[in-house]
């Protein structure tokens, strides 16, 4: 089986390179400087050229603040040029994972959000990825979307990473206690994906369409950085770990407006794998056991810059 990854560097990217190295799979990783989502015709001539039997996007225009500065951008590399890869998937009848967000949806729902609730995103980066899913639906019948949720992994760059670092700079913390969500680790996306492209392998076929894809436990911010620094600090990597002061969004403004509410409610998926993805406390340890492991000094959190 031929697969060819798109975002190869990124969390769910390099999760991806771990669990899509199986025997009688070829994968072919392409990053930004091979394939710039902002030129379409470099994403497609990938298609066209290597002609994998499988595609996965996990490329996207992450930055939520920076969306609000560059609108345009955010909107070529999430919206049209994911339209551009998957007809050219389509015209080759390749399948294509394609990966989108919780922030599709205004966050006023009282409960976990379902792949057929309406969406309203309230910021540009959640409009484009809802631009991309739109154009992915039309163009190409066998296409996976996984929406997932508040991605973390050991790399820098995501909150976990964050809250590491900054624990080990200050003495108190603060953290936003109105918004909700479920955290997901990015191996456990990687899982799915690699779980999804084994059955297409099986069946040559796949129930297209769009899925949720998150851990199944809603927590707030403020939650989840309690259970990290417990955590880390459990593991020795932290001593102690900081206060985490509970604050509320309005006293942490920024560009980019939050859906107060992303749960997803990932039950279609779980049906269609056999189980629900694993509790994000997992990935929590599992990070967290991992950095004990290496020799760094407790104080200086290891991924984390
Ligand atoms: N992170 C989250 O909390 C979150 C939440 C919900 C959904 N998602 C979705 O999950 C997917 C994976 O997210 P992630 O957390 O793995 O993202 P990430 O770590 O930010 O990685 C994004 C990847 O996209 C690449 N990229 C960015 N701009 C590009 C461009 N113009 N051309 C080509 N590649 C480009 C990046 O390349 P460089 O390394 O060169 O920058 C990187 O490899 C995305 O579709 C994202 O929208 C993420």
């Amino acid at each position: 089986m031929k697969i060819l990854l798109f975002g190869a560097s990124g969390q769910v990217g390099r999760a991806c390179r771990d669990t899509l190295q199986q025997p009688g799979w070829e994968l072919t990783t392409v990053g930004r400087k091979q394939a710039d989502f902002v030129c379409p015709d470099q994403v497609t001539g990938w298609v066209q050229r290597s002609r994998p039997e499988f595609v996965i996007n996990a490329a996207a225009y992450t930055d939520v603040e920076g969306a609000e500065k560059e609108p345009q951008l955010a909107s070529m590399v999430n919206g049209e040029c994911v339209g551009s890869l998957a007809a050219a998937c389509a015209s080759f009848n390749i399948p294509l994972i394609h990966l989108s967000t919780d922030f599709v949806f205004n966050g006023q729902a009282s409960r976990a959000y379902r792949e057929d609730d309406p969406v309203a995103p309230i910021n540009t980066y959640g409009a484009s990825k809802l631009k991309g899913e739109r154009l992915l639906r039309a163009v190409h019948p066998q296409h996976i979307c996984l929406r997932t949720s508040w991605v973390f992994s050991i790399y820098p760059g995501n909150f976990v990473s964050t809250m590491l670092r900054l624990a080990a700079q200050r003495t108190t913390v603060s953290v936003v206690g109105d918004q909700v969500g479920c955290p997901t680790y990015a191996g456990d996306i990687a899982d799915v994906i690699a779980q999804l492209v084994l059955r297409y392998q099986q069946h040559e076929d796949l129930p297209w369409g769009l899925y949720h894809c998150s851990s199944p436990e809603p927590c707030s911010r403020y939650e989840f950085t309690r259970h990290i620094f417990a955590e880390a600090e459990a593991e020795g990597l932290l001593d102690p770990a900081p206060w985490v002061k509970k604050i509320s969004s309005y006293q942490y403004p920024t560009l980019a407006a939050r859906p107060a509410y992303g749960a997803l409610d990932s039950s279609k998926l779980a049906q269609l794998l056999g189980q629900p993805l694993p509790h994000w406390n997992r990935g929590i340890r599992q990070i967290c056991q991992t950095l004990a492991s290496k020799t760094v000094p407790a104080a200086i959190p290891p991924v984390l810059n």
